[in-house]
């Protein structure tokens, strides 16, 4: 059975699914004639559902989803541009949480929401670990620690750009720079061996983030930490992240315990039009 389906009596023939398909297997003889996958393509379509979504009579079908599965595009919920300016630089990095932890249901809810970021081909090549147990955080911690601790020792030149020494002794006197007290963390992975993986990986962190205050949650990027983990064998394995994947990102995430009352400045952009 062909991967889509065109309904004849509600097809158009005004050939926007064959405009649309970003893999061009969509083809369509002329006006006259219903448009169809082009033989012996099946295996190309990555299943993005641009046809289903942009062909407005409803008439193309995906055998991955219908178009009554796919939800219509309310025009009254999109955002305007200052409402989208305001969104994006209102957005901060969260390092002082409140106690109080995140139910579950909604840490999963955001990540539902982080798989409709943008994926080469769409490959959504994203997985996803959550440390949802406080005392685990500050264990997986305290292995990051542990690899800094090695790299003090073999004299990495990172130690000094990267001031490991000055966290480790800052850890040492009780406070936690690398993971901040969050009460949980996620963790995206991906395998080595998929080009799309490690910008699939970022892109849906960043969906995540963007996603979290929605829900009063904030979060921030935990570098040295997804640093260690590609680094720290004992890190990687403890957290069960497959031989053949990178983690690409971890987020620390939580109630923030502080309200921002101003939008701080960034660069001017560097640009050139050619
Ligand atoms: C890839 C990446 C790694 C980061 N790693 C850390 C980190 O390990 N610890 C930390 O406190 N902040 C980390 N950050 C947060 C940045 O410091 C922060 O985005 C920047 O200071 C700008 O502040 P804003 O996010 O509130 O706009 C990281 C950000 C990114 C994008």
């Amino acid at each position: 059975m062909s991967v889509i389906t065109i309904n004849s009596e509600k097809c158009k023939k005004d050939g926007i699914c064959v405009a649309e398909c970003p893999l061009g297997i969509i083809g369509q003889t002329d006006s006259e004639h219903i448009p169809e996958l082009l033989p012996g393509t099946d295996e190309m379509c990555i299943s993005c559902g641009h046809c289903v979504a942009v062909c407005p009579h409803g008439a193309l079908s995906h055998n991955k989803m219908a178009p009554e599965d796919c939800p219509p595009v309310k025009k009254d919920l999109l955002l305007s541009p200052e409402q989208v300016e305001y969104f994006i630089r209102s957005r901060r990095s969260i390092r002082v949480y409140k106690e109080q932890g995140v139910d579950k249901n909604i840490l999963l809810k955001l990540i539902e929401l982080a798989m409709y970021a943008p994926s080469g081909h769409n490959s959504q090549a994203v997985d996803w670990r959550i440390v949802y147990d406080r005392d685990e955080v500050q264990r997986y911690t305290g292995m990051v620690i542990d690899w800094m601790r090695y790299m003090i020792e073999k004299k990495s030149p990172f130690v000094e750009q990267l001031h490991l020494d000055m966290i480790v002794k800052t850890w040492e006197s009780g406070k936690d720079t690398i993971s901040r007290n969050a009460p949980h963390l996620v963790i995206v992975h991906g395998a080595k061996a998929d080009v799309t993986a490690v910008d699939a990986c970022i892109i849906a962190m960043t969906y995540f983030e963007f996603a979290a205050p929605s829900f009063g949650l904030g979060g921030c990027w935990g570098g040295f930490f997804n640093t260690a983990i590609n680094a720290w064998k004992p890190l990687k394995e403890a957290l069960g992240i497959p031989e053949g994947h990178n983690a690409n990102g971890m987020m620390m995430v939580g109630y923030p315990e502080f309200k921002y009352h101003r939008l701080p400045l960034r660069n001017d952009p560097r640009v050139e039009i050619l």
